[in-house]
């Protein structure tokens, strides 16, 4: 299986819930930076990782493949043999790109198939809601709309456009319940402080915090007409102006580092610039390929990040690969 990292091009957040989520409105976007998952029967279910931040992934039942894995066998295959999952990774691990969640969608998708369960997409997506709040879009790829918990997936009608993405990967991993929780803390001292009335701390920010709904002090999450819209017209410069994310200033609370890398990626002429998710991974949107390409040399010659990759959006979810002989 072949399954890609996912960005957030807008992620508007709500207030804490009583089950301690948020709710969500989010348009995920999935690219071109693949992990590669494999499925093998085997006596009893285990996992093993390779690659790019292999140490940090667990490889026991915590291991969200995983309990992918069990949530698949728990609902429609009762009787299925063991598996042994192998995972390559490329998608840094802890970095805002839902890699993890990547892994169990694949394994989702792959024992739907080795196991012949015979599951729908439909009924694979509601057992990738239980796993994670991320695993039902990692199944559906494309560009996307999620809502509650980011787990329910209105695929976005869109054009056949390519978009050009560079990626920054940070010297460091972030938690995404912690950066959620600064997200609280920083919205309850706007609340009760005199930030409040000038526009909270995310208006000292300046570009990097474009387009926030934080800004504006809503508390109900709303879909972003002008990123929808650039969408629709597959406009790349509109698009770039219409990033935006809640998550960034308290990812930036928590990682200041991050706020030198996206200003450089800017100054480099990227049409926009956004921490991914939870972060710490910066996103960049270029004009072409060869523009990404540039911006990808010089962000790398700038000692902003510890390495950059280059990636295309949107591609298509998990899916199985031929095998290479
Ligand atoms: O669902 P998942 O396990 O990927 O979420 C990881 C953590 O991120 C949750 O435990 C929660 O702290 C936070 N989260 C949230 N609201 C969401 C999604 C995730 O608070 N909608």
């Amino acid at each position: 299986m072949r399954v890609p990292a996912k960005l957030n091009l807008q992620l508007a957040v709500g207030p804490p819930r009583a089950d301690g989520y948020h709710d969500l409105v989010t348009v995920f976007h999935a690219v071109s930076l693949f992990d590669e998952i494999t499925a093998r029967p085997a006596e009893r279910d285990g996992v093993s990782v390779s690659g790019e931040g292999a140490d940090r992934v667990p490889e026991d039942g915590d291991n969200l493949a995983l309990r992918a894995v069990a949530a698949l066998r728990a609902a429609a295959a009762a009787d299925a043999g063991g598996v042994h999952i192998t995972i390559a990774k490329r998608i840094p691990v802890a970095a805002g790109l839902a890699g993890g969640s990547a892994d169990a969608a694949a394994a989702l998708v792959a024992c739907n198939e080795l196991w012949g369960t015979g599951l729908g997409q439909p009924q694979l997506l509601e057992i990738a809601a239980q796993v994670g709040s991320d695993v039902a879009f990692a199944v559906l790829g494309g560009t996307a709309v999620g809502r509650g918990r980011g787990e329910r997936l209105t695929p976005a009608l869109a054009p056949a456009t390519s978009y050009h993405w560079v990626l920054a990967f940070a010297d460091g991993q972030l938690s995404t319940p912690a950066v959620y929780a600064a997200l609280d803390r920083l919205r309850a001292a706007e609340a009760g402080g005199p930030a409040a009335e000038s526009g909270g701390p995310a208006a000292k920010h300046g570009a990097a915090e474009q387009g926030s709904a934080t800004r504006h002090g809503s508390a109900e999450p709303v879909l972003d007409a002008a990123l929808m819209s650039a969408l629709r017209s597959g406009d790349a410069r509109q698009l770039g102006r219409a990033l935006s994310n809640d998550l960034q200033p308290a990812a930036l609370s928590l990682f200041p580092a991050l706020r030198k890398t996206l200003a450089a990626g800017l100054e480099l002429g990227a049409l926009g610039a956004l921490v991914s998710g939870s972060g710490p991974t910066c996103l960049f949107l270029a004009a072409s390929a060869d523009r990404a390409l540039d911006l990808a040399a010089s962000l790398s010659g700038a000692g902003v990040c510890r390495s950059v990759a280059r990636a295309t959006g949107p591609v298509p979810g998990a899916a199985v690969v031929p095998a290479v002989r």
